[in-house]
């Protein structure tokens, strides 16, 4: 029985005899095949479907090594600050482990399907007027302090988590991929798998992708070489000014000759559309932006006719149903009665 990523890669990461092997099945998430997009873009493409996480994103993956060595060290109370899945899987762990957590928001700038779990889970919500930047800078400070421990990805066990991702793809692909397209936002994620690629070649032999990350255009810090004071974008997941990861981020990009480019919320939300309606895989806006990266990078012939592409789809498209209903042309055809239903299918059938 699959038992968790602490379990699956213990010889990977930093487990000692006291490190508790918590777990809620973490990992092990699908490498789906995307065929109608491969089709029309000339290349092979899968995503990988991060949003088949117990909390429905790539969180897990670090939360749950995290926690693990927070209660190692003792700690009765975990903290972060967070656009919604950190928050989300903290909270889950966190219970799990049978401690406290402590969340801190950005007020209205979270989607409602990752608010609810954090209320779900018994996390203490603190939600702040400022963006994500602001939270994380409050839950730094507060962490010198008190005796909670900070379980942002500044954590260096969240990395070692989250590379596992880059572990499976090689597992799964038998090799690396050409290319692997990522959503950028404080920049934790793309560090973590180039570290795991990096880690399985050295032993495995698997060789190594081209790192190409995508930040939302409204929130562009590392491709603008500037910290963005009020960054906005329809994937409030990464709408992050400051990445605390950016110095990492950069390494990944350069030493795997790879890119850090930016999307538009209108590439955004096409791509969001697109891989739901032609390959049935429902992603958060957030999510989309590796995607939109993708056909940009086709488009630019960044990305080559052929190539094998792994795009990370980082969080579950249910997180997010606002943005769903909103940002889609929604069709329901209100009926009451059988014989309308019947008329409405022979019409619609014999369009096929
Ligand atoms: N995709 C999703 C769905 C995310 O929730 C995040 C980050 C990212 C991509 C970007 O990853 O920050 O490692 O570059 N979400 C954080 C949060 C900030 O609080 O949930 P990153």
């Amino acid at each position: 029985m699959y038992e968790g990523l602490l379990k699956q890669y213990k010889e990977c990461l930093p487990i000692t005899e006291n490190t508790p092997m918590i777990s809620l099945a973490e990992g092990n998430t699908p490498l789906i095949p995307l065929h109608n997009l491969s089709k029309e873009l000339g290349i092979t493409l899968y995503g990988k479907y991060e949003g088949l996480n117990p909390t429905g994103s790539f969180k897990d993956r670090g939360m749950v090594m995290a926690v693990a060595k927070a209660v190692e060290d003792g700690a009765k109370a975990i903290i972060c600050a967070s656009t919604g899945n950190t928050s989300a899987a903290a909270a889950a762990y966190a219970t799990r482990a049978g401690i406290k957590a402590y969340v801190v928001i950005p007020d209205g700038k979270i989607a409602m399907g990752k608010l609810a779990q954090a209320i779900a889970y018994g996390a203490d919500i603190i939600s702040i007027p400022g963006n994500f930047d602001e939270a994380l800078k409050a839950v730094r400070d507060i962490a010198e302090t008190e005796a909670v421990a900070l379980v942002n990805s500044v954590n260096p066990y969240r990395l070692e988590g989250q590379k596992t991702a880059a572990f499976e793809i090689c597992e799964q692909l038998e090799k690396a991929p050409d290319v692997l397209a990522i959503p950028v936002g404080n920049a934790g994620n793309i560090s973590a798998y180039w570290k795991g690629f990096k880690e399985w070649h050295d032993v495995k032999g698997t060789d190594l992708p081209r790192m190409h990350g995508f930040e939302a255009e409204g929130a562009a810090a590392i491709v603008r070489g500037e910290v963005i004071e009020e960054p906005e974008t329809v994937a409030t997941a990464i709408r992050i000014g400051n990445p605390a990861s950016w110095t990492l981020a950069e390494a990944a990009r350069d030493e795997s000759n790879g890119h850090i480019d930016a999307v538009t919320d209108e590439e955004i939300l096409n791509a969001y559309r697109k891989v739901a309606a032609q390959d049935g895989v429902f992603v958060e806006p957030g999510s989309a932006a590796s995607l939109a990266g993708v056909i940009q990078h086709v488009k630019s012939g960044k990305i080559k006719p052929g190539e094998t592409v792994v795009t990370i789809f980082t969080g579950n498209g249910l997180k997010d149903p606002d943005t769903a209903i909103n940002e889609t042309n929604v069709q329901i055809s209100k009926m009451s009665d059988l014989e309308d239903m019947r008329q409405h299918l022979k019409e619609g059938v014999a369009k096929l």
